[in-house]
Formats: C-alpha cells, structure tokens, sequence
C-alpha cells in the first residue's frame, strides 16, 4: 500500500520563544517497494520528517496515513506501525548494548513478543541478509569495525520484518569501503525483499546512484520530487539551496556548453562514458 503525509506541519516548542518551525505542510505518498532518497541542507528537517512516518513524533497539524489508515486515529496501533515501518537511526552503532551480535539483534523480535527460539530464527536471518556470517553471531558488537556495527544495528530493524525500512544518514562516518558496502548491501536488501527504502542523505553521489525517486527538503518544505534525472536538472536552483549535483552533471553541462551534443542527464560515472562515447561513436560515423 503506501505511506501518505498530507498537511503536515511540526512546530518544536510550541509557543515557546525559542518554537521552531521544522515542517511546513509536507505532502507526500510513498508508494509500496519504492527507494526514495531523502535530501537536504543540515537542519532542513529530514529527520524530523523520517520521525513521524513511525510515530514517533506527532504532527503539530495534518495527517499521515499508512496502508491508507489515518496513525492518528482512536484506537491505531502504534506499536505495530514501530515495527513495520523501521527506523534506524543515525549512528546506530550507539544503540548496541547487548553482549552478543545475536542477543542484541534479538532484542527488537523478543519485544514484539516472540519466542527466543522465533527472535533467534529472524535476528540470524537478518544478519546474513546484511552479510554478517554466523562467525560473529557470538562476537561483542564493540569488537566489531565501524561498518560491521552499522550492519548489526540494520539486522535489528530488519529482524522486525518491516514493511519500510528508514535509514537516517546510514552512511555517515564511513570511509568510501565502508560506504559502499552499506549502500550496496541496502540495494540488494530492497531488491530481494522488495520492501520500500527511505535513506536519508547528504551525498547526491551516493543516492544518484541507487534511488528511484529523490526528495529534496529546504527550510522544512519539500522543494523538488522527482527521478534523479529530473531533480538535477535543477542542479543551478540546488545549488542555491547548498546542495549540489553530482559531479558528472557539471561535467555533462560544460561538455554541452563547448558544442559537445552529448545527453546531460547522465547521473553516475557510467552514464556519463555511455553517453560521451555515444556521441563520439556519433562523430566517427559524420
Ligand atoms: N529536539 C529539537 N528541539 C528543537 N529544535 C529541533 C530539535 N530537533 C531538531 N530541531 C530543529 O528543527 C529543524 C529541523 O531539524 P532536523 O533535525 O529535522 O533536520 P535535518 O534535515 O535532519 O538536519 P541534519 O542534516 O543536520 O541531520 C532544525 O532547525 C533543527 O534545529
Ligand atoms: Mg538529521
């Protein structure tokens, strides 16, 4: 089905001197299986937004519904839509407490209130998913690398079998290896499972390459929704708002702007040979 915020607005410290106006009627409708990314300048109000498509904050006005029922609503099981719509938080690894990688991925199943045998099956389930072997089910999760560790805390949301996995900035802090294993690991997850993935992030690099739809936020509004192709075709108005396109738009730009009658909407490295040497096996033929 889908997630579908109308209206929404969230005011920090209502009526406060110091309330701050984080979203300002958002509209939206996530359909099932998608793979947005959601990006914006720091303080643009993305996980203030991710934050209330679980529930855990409450729109200050407007509505969310979820499979097409309103989460506000009298009698709305909120603890149910915690474990289908799965937030993992940025810097998850701070959340580990468990002794074991397996105990702790464990905690979020047994909670939902199956058995150890059943919480064991889904937390080893989840590991492997995200490529963590049976080796370190027993390790401490402090004697594992930074990436390993954002695994671990993955493996603790998918364990829940969420309908919607959120990922607030999953990448942050990484080295590149580091960054795109995640990555890599989370685009595999979306196709096997065929669950809808929102990630969060600063880096049009890293979402260019991977989403279907991009959501760009400014000052607490969504200010272009689209493919990656048609948002940084705004790459000039992006720019504006601190954000910039990936890099081999420029490139593709000052290729057209020399006479080079290449395609500019080229949004990875790849793209972008395929459509330089279109246009040079284009030349050979004149
Ligand atoms: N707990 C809070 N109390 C008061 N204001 C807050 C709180 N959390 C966030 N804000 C403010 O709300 C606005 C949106 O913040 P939010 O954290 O949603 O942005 P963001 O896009 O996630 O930023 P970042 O990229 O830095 O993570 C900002 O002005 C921020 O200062
Ligand atoms: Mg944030």
């Amino acid at each position: 089905m889908s997630i579908k915020v109308k209206n929404v607005s969230y005011t920090y410290s209502e009526g406060m001197a110091y309330e701050v106006h984080a979203l300002k009627d958002v509209n939206l409708e996530i359909p099932d299986g998608q793979f947005v990314g959601l990006i914006g300048h720091t303080g643009s109000g993305k996980s203030t937004l991710i934050q209330h498509l679980n529930g855990l904050l409450r729109a200050t006005e407007g509505k969310i519904y979820f499979n097409g029922k309103d989460i506000y609503g009298d009698k709305y099981p909120m603890r149910e839509l915690r474990s289908k719509v799965g937030l993992v938080f940025q810097y998850p690894e701070y959340q580990l407490f468990e002794t074991d990688v397996l105990k702790d991925v464990c905690f979020g199943p047994r909670n939902l209130g199956y058995s150890q045998k059943e919480a064991e099956e889904k937390a080893k389930r989840a590991l492997r998913m995200v490529g963590m072997g049976e080796e370190y089910d027993s390790s401490s999760p402090f004697e594992l690398s930074g990436g390993q560790k954002r695994r671990v805390a993955i493996a603790g949301v998918l364990a829940m079998d969420p309908e919607v996995l959120i990922l607030d900035e999953p990448t942050a802090g990484l080295d590149p290896r580091g960054r795109d294993e995640i990555l890599d690991q989370i685009s595999y997850l979306k196709r096997e499972r065929g669950i809808t993935v929102i990630l969060v992030s600063h880096s049009m690099e890293d979402v260019a390459r991977y989403v279907d739809r991009l959501i760009v936020m400014n000052q607490g509004q969504v200010r272009f929704d689209g493919t990656p192709k048609e948002v940084f075709r705004h790459y000039r108005e992006l720019e504006e708002i601190g954000l910039a396109a990936p890099q081999v738009t420029y490139l593709m730009q000052e290729l057209k702007e020399k006479g080079a009658r290449v395609d500019t909407d080229a949004t990875t490295v790849e793209e972008a040979a395929d459509a330089i040497a279109a246009w040079l096996g284009g030349q050979e033929q004149l």
